[in-house]
């Protein structure tokens, strides 16, 4: 097979493609399938976006960023985490996406592999296939907050092994993983010479305790994060990799190629975020209030929620009760009810047709219609 052959179509993208379709019939359709902030970009951001078109010239930055933002990150690491780390470890990307097309071309050789959560953030496999290695799927479950252990490295080490992925909080459960879970995953792949990779864009949107840095217990994993989320900024195309020294002129020489720089516009109103504190809060207060909303409602419909979601904007609930086909029930859901959300399969094949994921990154009056058609669909009204 071709390497091509093995890359999969975001499915979710039909859901939501069949959803305007009904919308154009002049349906109206909760869209609970979305993993975008419906907020916009905070004004100060845009304002510095402005000013950077007006006055400061659109050239190339360096290819690891600019400076100034480079400097600024790592500011923000000591004031956020109270972790020291070297501005010159912080490598500016064209969103998360570009790091993790740079990492794995230069963490793997043909054939090498990297862990993955199954269920997981979908992109994550086929980034791994594209730089010409093999993502090995760990079924994960509520025993460890559907995220990786040291347990699952060991289970499913193999030579060649060159990373372990965590996202925390998850995509697509919203869960946490637990400080000692983490820590003994770091210590399982420093002795196994691969590299723990940690997947922090949804830090910042969490309810409750704030999650460590990975790099806070470890000083040699990698350390992936953006602005699209926390920030409201997915269309800038703007997100940063912190990565050991040794790698810094490997990744540098890869970005230089691949895609020379994050867009300068961008880098100059990533600056302005990082200001941003109070507006972020907004909109973490606003997201909580949904999660809570639909943590009370969704379990008496059938939807069960077996481990608390503390981040993110994502629900991961178990239809077991309800169906034992989560695809064909979501399809049905959306020409039925007008409500879209995401089939389990869309995240790996574990228990995918047992589960669903409701994203909350949708305005509260949307999420209580949402509820009220599907419990109507249900007939539990
Ligand atoms: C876990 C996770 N990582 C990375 C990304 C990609 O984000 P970016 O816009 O920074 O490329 C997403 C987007 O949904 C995500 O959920």
């Amino acid at each position: 097979m071709r390497r091509i052959d093995a890359i999969e179509p975001f499915r979710v993208m039909q859901l939501l493609e069949r959803g305007r379709e009904l919308e154009a019939t002049g349906r109206t359709i909760i869209h609970m399938e979305i993993g975008e902030p419906d907020f916009p970009t905070p004004a100060p951001v845009i304002r510095a976006a402005h000013h950077a078109l007006d006055e400061l010239g659109q050239f190339y930055t360096p290819s690891t960023g600019l400076p100034a933002l480079q400097q600024a990150l790592a500011d923000w690491y000591a004031r956020e985490y109270g972790v020291r780390v070297d501005a010159g470890r912080i490598l500016v990307t064209p969103g998360t996406s570009g790091a993790f097309s740079m990492l794995y071309a230069v963490l793997l050789e043909a054939g090498e592999s990297v862990l993955l959560p199954d269920p997981g953030y979908p992109c994550q496999r086929n980034f791994v296939r594209l730089a010409g290695g093999e993502p090995v799927n760990a079924p994960v479950g509520p025993e460890s907050g559907y995220h990786l252990s040291a347990g699952h490295l060991q289970r499913h080490w193999r030579e060649g092994m060159r990373a372990a992925v965590v996202i925390n909080p998850g995509n697509p459960t919203g869960t946490l993983v637990d400080e000692d879970q983490l820590t003994a995953l770091a210590r399982a792949c420093r002795e196994r010479g691969c590299t723990l990779i940690s997947d922090e864009i949804y830090h910042g949107l969490t309810y409750g305790a704030k999650p460590p840095t990975a790099l806070a217990f470890d000083d040699e994993a990698i350390v992936v994060n953006g602005f699209s989320k926390r920030w409201a900024m997915t269309g800038w195309r703007v997100g940063w990799v912190v990565v050991p020294e040794r790698l810094v002129d490997a990744c540098r020489r890869v970005m230089q190629n691949i895609f020379i720089a994050a867009p300068t516009l961008s880098q100059h109103a990533a600056l302005a975020a990082l200001e941003a504190d109070a507006e972020v809060e907004a909109m973490r207060r606003a997201y909580d209030e949904r999660r809570r909303f639909l943590l009370e409602a969704l379990p008496p419909l059938g939807f069960d929620i077996v481990v608390e979601p503390r981040g993110a904007f994502y629900i991961y609930a178990n239809v077991a009760r309800l169906t034992d086909d989560s695809r064909a029930f979501c399809w049905r859901m959306l020409e039925e009810a007008g409500v879209a959300v995401t089939p389990g399969e869309d995240f790996g094949a574990h228990r995918a047709a047992e589960h669903v994921r409701f994203s909350y990154a949708t305005g509260l009056e949307a999420l209580q219609e949402g509820v009220r058609r599907i419990a109507a669909w249900l007939g539990r009204p």
